[in-house]
C-alpha cells in the first residue's frame, strides 16, 4: 500500500516550522506540519490548559517522574522540583548530554510555548559577523521588521515601568548595573503589557503574575498558535498531526518518504506509518533537526548528506547566576515571570555580554537578583549519530563552558564590588554561583552555507530544506527567536520564489 502524499511536508512547529508553513499555506500550497508534542488547548482539572511554576503537575516535563527546573534549589533545599508521577507529554523537556542540559518546547508552537517571550533583535556588526553571507539590509529593512510585526511583538510603557511593584526587581538590578557603570535596556517581548497591566488590577485572570512561564502561560503571551500557526490554518491548506514523531527519511522519486510514529500521551506508541512528499522542511529545532539528518546520513537512508551535518552547535553563551541583595534591598514578592530588561555590555571588546534581568517569582521576598546572560563563546560543540541509542550524542566538555562563565563572572563581580553584594549559592547545586551547564537557545548542527546552502537548502538534495535554529553558528548575542523567525521568512521568500513556483 502506498504511503499517502502531500506536496510539502514541515518537521515541527516552532519559529522555522511556523513561518514555512504559513508562507507555503498562502502560496496554495497543501502542507502538513508533524509535531512530537501536543496541541495545548484542553483545560486541566484546575481548569487551566498549564500549570505554574510554583505547582507543577504531569503537564509541566516531557515524560520525566520529576521536574527538572533550571534553580535546583532553594536555600540549599531540594523544595525547587516536584515528583510528577506517570511520565507524560508534558510542555518542557530537558534533554541532558554529558556537560550540557537543554532545554526545549514541546507542543504546537514549540518554544514559543515555554519562552520568556524576550523579542531584541540582533546587533548587526554581530549579525554580519556571525552570518556574513546573509544579505544584512535585507535582514534589517524588510524581515526583521515583518517577523516583529507577525510576532505581535510589543514594548512596555516607561511609566508603567518605572512605577509597577511587579518590576522591582528589575528596577533594583538595573540601579546596581548603572552603579557598577553599565548600561541596561529595555528589552521588547509578545507578551501583551496591556494585558499585565489588567492583570495587575486583577481585571482579567492572572498568568505572567501567576508564576506562569517555563511550564506554559494561560494568558498575555502571543505564543506561535495565536499568531503564524493561526494564520496557517487559516489559509486552508495547512494541516498539523501532533503527538506525533518524525524517526525516518529516505529518498523516494524526486521527493521523500517520512517516518512517523504515533504516540497516546502516555508514551505508547499506537501508530507506525509513513508519508510522502515533493518538499521536506525541517524545523524540528537545533537538537531535532541535527538529529533527523545525522540518523539519515549514518543509518544509510540519505548516504550524501553533508559531512558539515552535526557541526557548529553552541549555546548563545547562556549563563545562570544570582547575586543575594542587602536587606534594605528587597526585589518584591509578586514579580511578573516575563522579563523586560537586560545589562547591555555587549560593546565590551574582552568580556561582551547581555544579560537579561530575570524574575524569581516565588511569591515571597526572596533579596535574590536573578539573571540569564548571553556572553560570546567562541567554542563550538560537535553531534554524532549513536547506533545503539539510535539518537544524537553531544560532545560538549565542561571546559568549553569557561569562556562563558569568564564574561559573566566580569559583569557581576563588578557590580558585586560596586553594590557590596556577593553571589546566591544555595540556586544551583554543588554551591556553585554559576551555571553553564545548561541552556535555552541551542543554536547550529546543520549551518547555513556549511550543511545547506544560503537559503536552507541541504547541499546535493533537491526538496529537502532546513528551516530553524540548526542554521544559527552557535551565538546571535541576543535571545533567538525574532532572528530564527525573521531568517526563515527570508529563506521561504527565496525557496518559494525560485523552487516552488509552478507546482
Ligand atoms: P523549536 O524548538 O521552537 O521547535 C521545534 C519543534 O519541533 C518542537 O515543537 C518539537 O517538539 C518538534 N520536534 C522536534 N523533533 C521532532 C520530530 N522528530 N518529529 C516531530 N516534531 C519534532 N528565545 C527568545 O528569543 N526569547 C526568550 O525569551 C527565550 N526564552 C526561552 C526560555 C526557555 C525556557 C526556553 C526553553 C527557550 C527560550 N528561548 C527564548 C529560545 C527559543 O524558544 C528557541 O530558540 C526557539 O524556540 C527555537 O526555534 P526553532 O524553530 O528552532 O525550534
Amino acid at each position: 500500500e502506498a504511503a499517502p502524499y502531500v506536496p510539502a511536508l514541515v518537521v515541527g512547529t516552532g519559529y522555522g516550522a511556523a513561518v514555512t508553513a504559513l508562507r507555503l499555506g498562502a502560496a496554495g500550497i497543501r502542507t502538513t506540519m508533524i509535531e512530537m508534542g501536543q496541541l495545548w488547548n484542553t483545560a486541566g482539572k484546575d481548569g487551566k490548559v498549564f500549570c505554574s511554576t510554583l505547582n507543577p503537575d504531569r503537564r509541566s516535563m516531557w515524560f520525566q517522574r520529576r521536574t527538572k527546573a533550571p534553580l535546583d534549589t532553594f536555600l540549599w533545599l531540594d523544595v525547587v522540583n516536584r515528583d510528577l508521577g506517570t511520565p507524560y507529554a508534558g510542555i518542557l523537556d530537558r534533554i541532558d548530554f554529558p556537560n550540557m542540559g537543554v532545554y526545549v518546547g514541546r507542543g504546537v508552537g514549540g518554544g514559543s510555548l515555554v519562552n520568556g517571550g524576550m523579542a531584541p533583535t540582533p546587533q548587526r556588526a554581530y549579525f554580519e559577523k556571525m552570518l556574513p553571507q546573509v544579505d544584512a539590509d535585507a535582514m534589517y529593512k524588510r524581515y526583521f521588521p515583518l517577523a516583529r510585526r507577525m510576532l505581535g511583538v510589543n514594548a512596555i510603557d516607561p511609566r508603567y515601568l518605572e512605577q509597577t511593584p511587579v518590576y522591582k526587581y528589575a528596577r533594583v538590578s538595573r540601579r546596581h548595573a548603572h552603579q557598577a557603570g553599565f548600561r541596561t535596556s529595555v528589552v521588547p517581548n509578545v507578551y501583551d503589557f496591556n494585558y499585565l497591566r489588567r492583570e495587575e488590577k486583577k481585571q482579567v485572570p492572572r498568568s505572567a503574575l501567576a508564576g506562569e512561564v517555563i511550564y506554559g502561560n494561560n494568558h498575555g503571551k502571543q505564543s506561535l498558535d495565536k499568531t503564524y500557526l493561526a494564520d496557517a490554518l487559516g489559509t486552508g491548506n495547512v494541516t498539523i498531526r501532533t503527538l506525533t514523531r518524525v524517526t525516518t527519511i529516505r529518498k523516494q522519486g524526486k521527493g521523500y518518504l517520512v517516518g512517523l510514529e504515533q504516540i497516546d500521551a502516555w508514551g505508547k506508541v499506537i501508530r507506525r506509518s509513513e508519508i510522502s512528499c515533493s518538499s521536506l522542511f525541517l524545523g524540528a529545532g537545533s537538537i531535532g533537526t541535527t538529529e533527523l539528518l545525522l540518523r539519515a546520513r549514518e543509518t544509510g537512508t540519505l548516504p550524501d548528506l553533508p559531512a558539515a551535518i552535526g557541526n557548529g552547535w553552541g549555546t548563545n553563551g547562556n549563563v545562570m547566576t544570582a547575586r543575594a541583595n542587602h536587606l534594605w534591598d528587597p526585589t518584591g514578592t509578586l514579580q511578573s515571570t516575563i522579563p523586560t530588561l537586560a545589562i547591555d555590555n555587549w560593546n565590551d571588546p574582552k568580556h561582551p555580554s547581555f544579560a537579561e534581568i530575570a524574575p524569581l517569582p516565588v511569591g515571597l521576598e526572596t533579596w535574590a537578583s536573578l539573571y540569564l546572560a548571553i556572553t560570546v563563546n567562541p567554542e563550538r560543540g560537535r553531534f554524532t549519530y549513536n547506533h545503539h541509542t539510535d539518537r544524537a550524542d553531544l560532545h560538549w566538555s565542561a571546559g568549553q563552558s569557561t569562556p562563558s562563565l569568564r564574561s559573566a563572572q566580569f559583569l557581576f563581580d563588578k557590580i558585586n564590588k560596586a553594590i557590596g553584594t556577593t553571589y546566591r549559592r544555595d540556586l544551583f547545586t554543588g554551591n556553585r554561583a554559576f551555571a553553564a551547564d545548561f541552556c535555552y537557545h541551542p543554536l547550529g548542527g546543520a549551518l547555513l552555507g556549511k550543511a545547506t546552502d544560503n537559503y536552507g537548502r541541504v547541499r546535493n538534495h533537491p526538496g529537502l530544506y532546513v528551516t530553524d535554529s540548526s542554521l544559527i553558528p552557535g551565538s546571535l548575542g541576543v535571545n533567538p527567536f525574532v532572528t530564527i523567525t525573521a531568517l526563515a521568512e527570508r529563506n521561504i521568500a527565496h525557496v518559494l520564489a525560485s523552487d516552488l513556483k509552478r507546482r
